[in-house]
């Protein structure tokens, strides 16, 4: 453990690790293997990540026996929670006739079918196995369409693993207002790409990058917001900018849903007056399994059939198990649901601004159906510059005191309810907020001065 930190921090790390001891050693070990201790970078966080011996509903339970309220549902991808029956028995039954086959499957068109009722941009799809693959090709096929290679991203924009978009997604020094860039990669090991970074919410950025590269743009990638940095909402002059700009350039435009699909039925882009070209959608649709899917303009995709067609493989795509589960999972997840789940989220939302108020600490609480995030900042989180500058080490001591309570949302502040989350449980993790947050104020050297 790091000596130079505060003492109140300090304290809670010990109090952390006094209580997983056993997730301790099998981090130790798993280091010796598996580089970083996990395959996955998001579930890093110091001094290691607790592991799960069994989860059920809304609960986690450690291998030491601690319990926490999942407000991570595997990064916004489990709708029911865990062990969800009805999804369970629709996967189970399709396992029992089989776990993947090498041939067509009549579960395939079938919730294709049901997407496309939810989603009508959809007008046809193809399914994958992760939101990064709907990504990737969803890309490829707004290229084959067009004719053209850049891709359009907006700095701490995350849709996944692929080349294109692994680029400035969480950059340390914002991009000037009005400004557009060739994109800086967000990993080691990428190949240069011909990629272009905006900056959200900001019309004048769309503008630059269209004036500059407009007849090169093949797509523009826009999540409704932005998941992976503060839930920054898109605002209307910024999707009216974009899709007013991709037009008249002759670009599509990718809505990516992978998160959004939370936000209500069909996606965040339901609201808007404008139809996308492709949009991709991932995570809820799965209904805990790996699922996710890219459709949109039926004349776009039709490059992926033809002699010189985009090529799409996957062992794993679209297993019987994974297309009952999903179905399954969404048909119980339905407009009503949808309401209910933003009314509670809705009042977790104001719990936490009570509880900053209460204690006079700046925060910024936003989040859109059943989402919602916390950043230490006392300006509006409406653009990534500012969520740059909240101040992540308060964000990291409240999440601490969170955890050591038996409380999990992620190291970024951001937390999502599944239906299995009740009321009392918002209560209980709303007085564990205020608990953490008193704590915090009275403890941190830091945030005494954060709240002078
Ligand atoms: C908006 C968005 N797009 C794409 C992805 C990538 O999806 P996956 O992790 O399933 O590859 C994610 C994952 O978090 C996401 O949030």
């Amino acid at each position: 453990m790091e000596t130079t930190l505060n003492p109140a921090r300090h304290r809670a790390l010990q109090r952390y690790e006094d209580r997983t001891p056993t997730s301790r050693a099998l981090h130790e070990k798993a280091c010796r293997i598996v580089p970083g201790g996990v395959s996955r970078n998001t579930l890093a966080f110091e001094p290691y990540p607790f592991a799960t011996a069994e989860a059920a509903g809304a609960h986690l339970t450690d291998v030491d026996g601690n319990t926490y309220l999942d407000l991570v549902n595997n990064f916004t991808s489990l709708p029911h929670g865990h062990g969800h029956v009805p999804t369970l028995e629709a996967a189970t039954a399709e396992l029992r006739r089989s776990s993947a086959v090498g041939t067509a499957h009549v579960l395939e068109a079938e919730y294709a079918a049901e997407l496309r009722r939810r989603i009508p941009a959809m007008e046809t799809l193809h399914f994958t196995t992760t939101g990064s693959e709907a990504v990737g090709l969803a890309v490829r096929v707004a290229r084959a369409h067009t004719g053209r290679v850049r891709v359009l991203k907006f700095e701490g924009g995350f849709h996944g693993s692929h080349n294109e978009v692994t680029q400035d997604i969480a950059t340390r020094a914002p991009l000037a207002p009005g400004t557009a860039v060739p994109a800086r990669p967000a990993s080691a090991g990428l190949e240069p790409t011909t990629t272009v970074t905006g900056v959200y919410n900001d019309p004048a950025s769309v503008h630059t990058a269209f004036a500059r590269w407009g007849d090169e743009i093949a797509v523009v990638v826009l999540e409704p917001f932005l998941g992976n940095a503060g839930l920054i909402t898109a605002e209307q002059p910024f999707v009216d900018a974009i899709f007013t700009a991709a037009r008249a350039a002759g670009a599509l435009v990718l809505v990516d849903e992978i998160q959004a699909l939370r936000a209500r039925v069909g996606g965040a882009h339901m609201t808007w007056d404008h139809t996308p070209d492709l949009v991709t959608v991932g995570k809820i649709m799965g209904g805990g399994f790996p699922l996710a899917a890219f459709g949109g303009r039926a004349a776009a995709m039709a490059t992926l059939t033809g002699a010189d067609r985009v090529i799409q493989t996957g062992t794993f795509t679209a297993t019987p198990p994974s297309l009952a589960a999903g179905r399954a999972a969404m048909d119980l997840f339905g407009a009503d649901v949808y309401d209910e789940l933003d009314r509670r989220t809705g009042r977790l939302r104001a719990g936490l601004r009570s509880a900053l108020a209460d204690a006079g600490l700046p925060g910024y609480v936003s989040g859109l159906g059943s989402m919602f995030n916390l950043a230490m900042s006392a300006e509006p989180v409406t653009s990534y510059r500012a969520l740059r500058s909240a101040d992540v080490e308060l964000l990291a001591d409240i999440r601490l005191e969170l955890l050591n309570r038996g409380f999990l949302i992620m190291p970024r502040g951001t937390g999502c309810l599944s239906t299995a989350v009740t009321d009392d449980d918002v209560d209980r993790f709303l007085s564990a907020v205020g608990e953490s947050i008193r704590v915090v104020v009275a403890t941190s050297p830091h945030s005494q001065e954060a709240s002078c």
